[in-house]
C-alpha cells in the first residue's frame, strides 16, 4: 500500500489534479496498484485564511507518504514568489529533492511548432539539480529603493550536490539506453566556478565507460534543442539553466500543457507535479490541460515501482494525443474533465484489448 500525499495548492491546480487522480483510479483498478490519498491545503487559500504557509508540521507530514503529487502554487493576490518558495522550494529543499527529472518527449508530430519535427527526433530527458544553484537564497538586497542599491544573488555549487545528480544522470543513461549519450549542460565558458561541473562530469563519467559524453554551453544547448533534438538523449544541467531549458523543452513536446517532472531523491518521498503553474485566469473554468498532471501521475507511478501502470498511462495519453481526441495541449482546447474522461477511456481500451 503506498501512501500518496495530495497537494492541489492554487489557480488551476484542483481541477488538474482531480483528473490526474481519476486516471490514476482507472489504472490501478486495471494493475492492482494499491494507494491511499491523503490530501492536503497549502497554498493561497489556506494562507489567507490561517497566515500559515508551509508550516514545519506539514513537511514532517510530507516525510510520512511515500510521494507527493503536487498540483500548482501562486496566486495573484499575494506577494510575488512568497508561497512558490515557501511551498515548491520547501519541499524541495527540505526534502533534499535533489533530482529534477523532466522528460522531453514529442508523441504526435502535429503537437510540435517546429516544422517537421518527429516524434523519433525528439526523446530526452532533463535532469535538472534541484536543491542548489541560484535557488539557495544566498544574497539579498542593500540600500532597497535607494540609487545606492545593491541586489546580490549567489549562484552556489557545492562538490556533493553537483557530484550525485551528475551520477544520477550517467545512472539514467544507462538504464535508458538509447543512445546511451549524456551531455553536460554549463555556462563555464563565462561563469568560471562552474568548473566544478566540468571537472565531475569527467571524473564521475570514469565509472561509465559505455556512456558518450557531450558537453554543451547553455546558450547553444537552446540552439541544438531547436536545430537538432535528435542529438539529445539524457541531458544534466545546473537549477536555473535547467528551470529555463525545460519550458523551452516544454514548448517543443507541444506546450506546457503536457510537461511534467518528478523531483526525487532516489530512495526517499519524492513530489511530482506539471510544470505550467497555477494560471490563474484560466482558474475555475475547466479549461485547463490536465495532460501533464496526468503526466507526473505516470512519472509518479514509475518511481512507485508500477512500471506497468505507468506504460498504461503513457499509452493511453499517446494514443488520445495522435487520434487527437484531445486536439492540443493548449488551454481550452478540450473541457478538463472531458480531456480526462478520454484519456480514461483509452485506459479501458488498452486494458481491454491486453485481457
Ligand atoms: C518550475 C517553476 C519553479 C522553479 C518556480 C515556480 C519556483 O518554474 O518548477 O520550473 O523555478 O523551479
Ligand atoms: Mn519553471
Amino acid at each position: 500500500m503506498h501512501t500518496i500525499a495530495v497537494l492541489p495548492g492554487d489557480g488551476i491546480g484542483d481541477e488538474v489534479v482531480r483528473e490526474g487522480l481519476r486516471v490514476l483510479e482507472a489504472v490501478s483498478a486495471v494493475t492492482g496498484f494499491r494507494y491511499k490519498l491523503e490530501h492536503y491545503p497549502y497554498g493561497a487559500e489556506h494562507y489567507l485564511k490561517t497566515g500559515e504557509t508551509f508550516p514545519d508540521s506539514a513537511l514532517r507530514a510530507m516525510r510520512d507518504h511515500d510521494a507527493i503529487l503536487l498540483g500548482a502554487i501562486g496566486d495573484p493576490r499575494i506577494e510575488v514568489g512568497m508561497l512558490e518558495r515557501a511551498i515548491i522550494a520547501g519541499i524541495r529543499f527540505g526534502l533534499d529533492l535533489y533530482v529534477n527529472l523532466r522528460p522531453i518527449k514529442l508523441y504526435a508530430e502535429h503537437l510540435c511548432p517546429l516544422r517537421d519535427l518527429t516524434p523519433s527526433q525528439l526523446d530526452l530527458v532533463v535532469v535538472r539539480e534541484n536543491t542548489e544553484g541560484a535557488y539557495v537564497g544566498v544574497g539579498g538586497i542593500m540600500k532597497r529603493d535607494t540609487p545606492n542599491e545593491v541586489a546580490i544573488c549567489n549562484m552556489v555549487w557545492t562538490r556533493e550536490g553537483t557530484e550525485r545528480v551528475i551520477r544520477y544522470a550517467y545512472d539514467l543513461a544507462r538504464r535508458r539506453g538509447k543512445s546511451k549519450r549524456l551531455t553536460l549542460v554549463d555556462k563555464a565558458n563565462a561563469i568560471r566556478p562552474m568548473d566544478i561541473w566540468t571537472r565531475l562530469f569527467e571524473r564521475v563519467g570514469k565509472d561509465y565507460p559505455e556512456i558518450e559524453t557531450d558537453h554543451a554551453y547553455i546558450d547553444a544547448a537552446c540552439m541544438w534543442m531547436v536545430k537538432n533534438p535528435e542529438g539529445f538523449d539524457v541531458m544534466v544541467v545546473s537549477n536555473l539553466f535547467g528551470d529555463i531549458i525545460t519550458d523551452l523543452g516544454a514548448m517543443l513536446q507541444g506546450g506546457l500543457g503536457i510537461a511534467a517532472s518528478g523531483n526525487l531523491h532516489p530512495g526517499q518521498v519524492s513530489m511530482f507535479e506539471p510544470i505550467h503553474g497555477s494560471a490563474p485566469k484560466y482558474r475555475g473554468k475547466n479549461v485547463a490541460c490536465p495532460v501533464a498532471t496526468v503526466m507526473a501521475v505516470q512519472m509518479m507511478l514509475d518511481h512507485l515501482g508500477d512500471a506497468d501502470g505507468a506504460a498504461l498511462v503513457e499509452k493511453a495519453v499517446a494514443n488520445a494525443l495522435q487520434t487527437r481526441k484531445i486536439p492540443s495541449l493548449s488551454a481550452g482546447a478540450i473541457p478538463t474533465d472531458k480531456a480526462g474522461d478520454l484519456i480514461i477511456e483509452e485506459v479501458k481500451a488498452l486494458a481491454g484489448a491486453a485481457g
